[in-house]
């Protein structure tokens, strides 16, 4: 690609015009014009070519130009007047150290008469490049070059500060340019002591814009100027506008201190960044002693600026530039195909999302049918789960009831039975104690008449022995036979043994009788003594037995009692049960004792007492032990002995019932508690307790 090397030289020269130079009229004082460039003013108005970080410095005017029609002292800016004022001429810096050092008196002068007339000047145009500015610098040793207009109007100034502006950033100046390549090594130095007017001498006579101030220094028996400060033309302008006498200031006092020293290895970048950073138009180049080298200015930096090396630079760019354009234009192309190539996949991609979108959705509809239909099952499976619970419930329910229907009718057989038994029983002692009644109480009714007949016989007998000592032989004969004196002693006795007999079968009568009870099924006021003698006396044949040899002991400790309100005949069964099993016991270990002999006689033991109920103090109990010491029962037969049909007696002895009627009896028909205390050898006890008064609705 070619460039348009012209348009782009153009436009760095465009932008290198200052557009606002000060401009008087030749009739103005010199003293005016100094104050005028003494002043600090903004340097470049076209800040539209300035990064936009930099904003335009404020510096002092380097020059002024004199120019025609203007009114006498007045200033105007070019673009406000429709007059264009014509150049006649230049004033500057130099031009007041010119004058200064030739000893001029500025107060009386008016710059058109020190002026310098034809000024160098560049017509604007698209020949015109700041490299002709910069040759223009170099060949008449200016520093200010005017620019005018195709009409000869005033456009603005160029300087190689401006230029240097507008090159910024300054990449054309090259990284790898050292200070040492351009720096100026005519410098003029003084020691600190001169005078500022020989100072302003010095330049003029030289022709350069500054002045280095140095101290000596030696090393190694050499003295080298060693740089402590720097005066240059724009001090001279100030201390003239401030109307100073220069003869008599030194350097030392006036010099801008301490300096700022460049390297000569340093890169032309850095010296460039200083001067911008110190708004210094020079800077001094110091050796590594600290020795004066060289001086760096505006001039100097743009010198790196050959028009030569900058074509030749611009041709390198241009290559680079057209080879970046080939490789970005082949980058392109392959760009382009990859988009290409990507488009497809794209496309590719999109079809083959579509289609698994497609799958998706129809496995997902699948899957969402499959899910209803479990869940369907599950609800189904619920349910059944749970009919079969509660058909379950309801089995283990009837179970229950069942087994306990089974229970109170195993309860109520043998409840039948046994009550069987003791009716049976109970009817038969009855039956027995009525047909036993009559003929005794003919036998102990007569027994009395009888005695009384046989005393009276006996007294007769008495007298007849008495009065007939000597009886005939046959009755003699009776008398030995009969032993009739043994009789007469024995009859008394026979018939009292007779009366005992009669009293104890009545008495019998009497205890079976109240042990049958049969009449009376219902609730009755008892004496509970009463049931347990004649029940003993029923049992009494078992107590008195003969083959062991040792009776059983009954022992009876019966407290005060009121009667109780009972069922007598089941109470009564209650006692011969519980009796019947302890006799049985003690039988048992009778036998038992047969092989190891016992020491303590086989005894049961009955309490009877009155106690007081724990929570209502005012109802009464009545309780009644009944003890034995027999083998009593290991923990496991206690645990089972109310039980029905439990038993430890061989088949035909025991049923198992009995003590299960007992408690049914105790605890359901009076309300009351049987319990049984027992440990293997330590013998066995039974306490049942039952309410003296019935509460209504029991039993
Ligand atoms: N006084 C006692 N001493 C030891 N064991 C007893 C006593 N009373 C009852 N038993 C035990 O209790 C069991 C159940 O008694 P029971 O219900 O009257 O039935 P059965 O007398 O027909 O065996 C008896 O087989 C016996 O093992
Ligand atoms: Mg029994």
């Amino acid at each position: 690609m070619p460039i348009d090397k012209s348009s782009l030289y153009f436009a760095a020269l465009e932008s290198a015009i200052h557009l606002d130079p000060l401009m008087v009229a030749p009739e103005t004082p010199v003293a005016e014009v100094l104050a005028l460039m003494s002043q600090l003013r903004s340097s470049c108005p076209i800040s539209d070519l300035l990064p936009t970080s930099e904003a335009p410095p404020k510096i002092r005017s380097s020059c002024v130009l004199i120019v025609e029609c203007l009114p006498p002292g007045a200033t105007t800016k070019t673009t406000s007047s429709n007059q264009s004022p014509v150049l006649l001429g230049i004033f500057t810096e130099r031009d007041i150290v010119r004058l200064t050092a030739a000893g001029q008196n500025l107060k009386n002068l008016t710059v058109g008469e020190v002026m310098t007339r034809r000024a160098i000047t560049i017509t604007k145009s698209h020949n015109q490049d700041i490299f002709t500015a910069l040759s223009l610098f170099r060949h008449h040793k200016i520093r200010h070059l005017p620019v005018l207009g195709q009409g000869g109007e005033i456009l603005g100034v160029i300087t190689p500060t401006s230029i240097r502006r507008a090159l910024q950033p300054a990449n054309l100046i090259s990284q790898l340019r050292y200070v040492k390549d351009v720096m100026s090594t005519q410098v003029i130095h003084t020691p600190t002591t001169t005078s500022v007017l020989d100072l302003a001498r010095l330049m003029a006579e030289h022709r350069v814009s500054c002045v280095v101030i140095c101290e000596n220094a030696s090393h190694q028996g050499k003295t080298l100027p060693k740089p402590v400060g720097i005066v240059t033309e724009r001090d001279i302008v100030q201390f003239q506008a401030l109307d100073l006498d220069l003869e008599k200031m030194q350097a030392q006092q006036v010099m801008s201190a301490p300096l700022f020293c460049l390297s000569p290895d340093d890169f032309l970048w850095l010296a460039h960044q200083e001067m911008q950073r110190l708004r210094v138009r020079r800077l001094v180049v110091a050796g590594n002693r600290g020795e004066l080298l060289g001086i760096v200015s505006q001039t100097s930096l743009l010198q790196a600026l050959e028009p030569t090396e900058m074509y030749g630079m611009i041709e390198t760019l241009q290559r680079a530039v057209e080879d970046g354009t080939k490789e970005l234009q082949e980058s392109n192309t392959r760009l382009s195909e990859e988009i290409w190539e990507r488009r497809k996949a794209e496309v590719a991609l999109k079809t083959a999302h579509d289609e698994l979108q497609k799958k998706v959705e129809e496995r997902t509809a699948e899957l969402q049918k499959a899910n209803a239909l479990l869940q369907e099952d599950i609800k189904r499976r619920e349910q059944v789960e749970a009919a079969l619970r509660r058909s379950e419930a309801h089995l283990r329910k009837q179970t229950e009831q069942l087994e306990k229907a089974l229970n109170s009718l195993k309860q109520t057989q043998s409840q039948l039975i046994q009550s069987e038994k003791m009716s049976s029983l109970g009817s038969l002692v009855a039956g027995i104690a009525h047909e036993i009644n009559n003929p005794v109480n003919f036998i102990y009714g007569n027994i009395s008449h009888a005695s009384q007949y046989i005393r009276d016989i006996l007294k007769l007998v008495k007298l007849y022995k008495k009065y007939y000592p000597e009886p005939v032989d046959i009755i003699g004969e009776q008398i030995d036979d009969m032993d009739l004196d043994f009789m007469v002693s024995d009859l008394p006795k026979l018939l009292e043994s007779m009366q005992v007999g009669s009293e104890r079968i009545r008495q019998i009568v009497l205890s079976l009788r109240n042990f049958s009870r049969l009449d009376e099924a219902e609730m009755k006021w008892v004496d509970v003594h009463e049931g347990l003698e004649s029940t003993l006396f029923i049992l009494q044949h078992r107590l008195e037995v003969e083959t062991d040899g040792e009776p059983i002991t009954v022992v009876k400790e019966y407290g005060n009692l009121p009667p109780v309100e009972c069922y007598p005949g089941a109470l009564n069964q209650v006692f011969m049960n519980i009796l019947t099993n302890a006799i049985e016991a003690l039988e048992r270990q009778g036998t038992l004792r047969e092989n190891s002999p016992s020491t303590a006689p086989r005894c049961i033991t009955i309490t009877t007492q009155l106690v007081p109920d724990r929570s209502e103090p005012e109802k009464q109990w009545v309780e009644i032990s009944i003890a034995d010491n027999g083998p009593g029962m290991t923990k496991t037969v206690l645990r089972k002995i109310f039980e029905p049909f439990f038993t430890t007696k061989p088949v035909g002895k025991g049923t198992g019932l009995g003590l299960s009627i007992c408690h049914q009896i105790i605890a359901e028909k009076h309300g009351g508690q049987l319990e049984c205390v027992s440990q293997p050898n330590q013998g066995c006890e039974f306490i049942l307790r039952i309410p003296v008064r019935q509460v209504k609705g029991t039993g």
